[in-house]
């Protein structure tokens, strides 16, 4: 089955305005040009939430869609300093992600409330891009299929509307350090991804589930892993704050497509 790529920028808590708009005018220019079959591929950005109602301007016209970082699972109420899902909804974006590692383990949130995001980001019409992974001393214990299905059982529920969720496995350990999974070390957990789907909710479900991968995603690691079979796209924190690198990780995808097609 054939799964469009996407490639996704987590800009974190990063860019003002004026940077934020330089950066989608840079990129916007640079996927100008890159050439067939860029529109094979979705381009998603994360910008914090106080720029998306302005960066829903600045991409307007473009092939570029865009996402909030966080967001709360209750639709409204007295939450000092919360977004919700439908003021997400309400910017113009499409997806959102839920279960980051930083949201886990920086601001400790649980399962459950991972869990309501979920459901609670579908129900206000998001994509909802749900993150999982293990973190240096859970892979070192050996326990990383044990973490990676356990968040995959903690999120996910069958009665979810499968068409709307992509998967992210983020390695916590890749995450920010400079240290990607190898292709083969991400395939492997894409594998057993796809395979824990399948038992869990059936062949369908899994064959069409988008999976990415994200850790220290940069230009010059991105084509070996999107060389793997089970990995659908990437997500890219720092590499994604220059146009430049984040145009060429796209470009990247457009010419593993552009292979697949010839
Ligand atoms: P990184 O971040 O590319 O800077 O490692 C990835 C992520 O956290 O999504």
């Amino acid at each position: 089955m054939s799964r469009r790529t996407v490639i996704a920028g987590n800009w974190k808590m990063h860019k003002t305005l004026g940077e934020a708009r330089e950066l989608v005018s840079g990129l916007r220019q640079r996927l100008e040009a890159l050439g067939s079959p860029a529109d094979r591929i979705d381009v998603l950005i994360f910008p914090p939430a106080t720029l998306l109602f302005p960066m829903a301007k600045a991409i307007a016209g473009s092939r570029i869609l865009m996402g909030a970082q966080n967001a709360h699972d209750a639709a409204q109420g007295a939450f000092t300093g919360e977004t919700s899902m439908r003021h997400v909804a309400d910017t113009g974006c499409a997806h959102v992600l839920v279960g980051h590692s930083e949201r886990r383990h920086v601001f400790g949130e649980s399962a459950e409330f991972l869990a309501r995001k979920v459901v609670s980001g579908l129900a206000a019409g998001l994509t909802v891009v749900y993150c999982v992974g293990e973190t240096l001393a859970e892979r070192e214990a050996g326990r990383t299929e044990a973490v990676v299905g356990r968040h995959l059982d903690e999120g996910l529920s069958a009665d979810l509307d499968f068409s709307r969720i992509i998967l992210a496995y983020e390695p916590v350990w890749a995450i920010g350090t400079g240290r990607t999974a190898t292709p083969q070390q991400a395939q492997d957990v894409h594998q057993f991804i796809r395979s824990h789907l399948s038992k869990r909710f059936g062949g369908p479900v899994s064959d069409g589930m988008r999976v990415l991968y994200g850790g220290s995603v940069k230009p010059d690691n991105a084509a070996g892993l999107l060389e793997q079979r089970d990995i659908d796209g990437l997500l890219v924190g720092g590499a994604c704050l220059s146009a430049e690198d984040f145009a060429a990780i796209i470009g990247s995808a457009v010419n593993r497509a552009r292979q697949i097609l010839s």
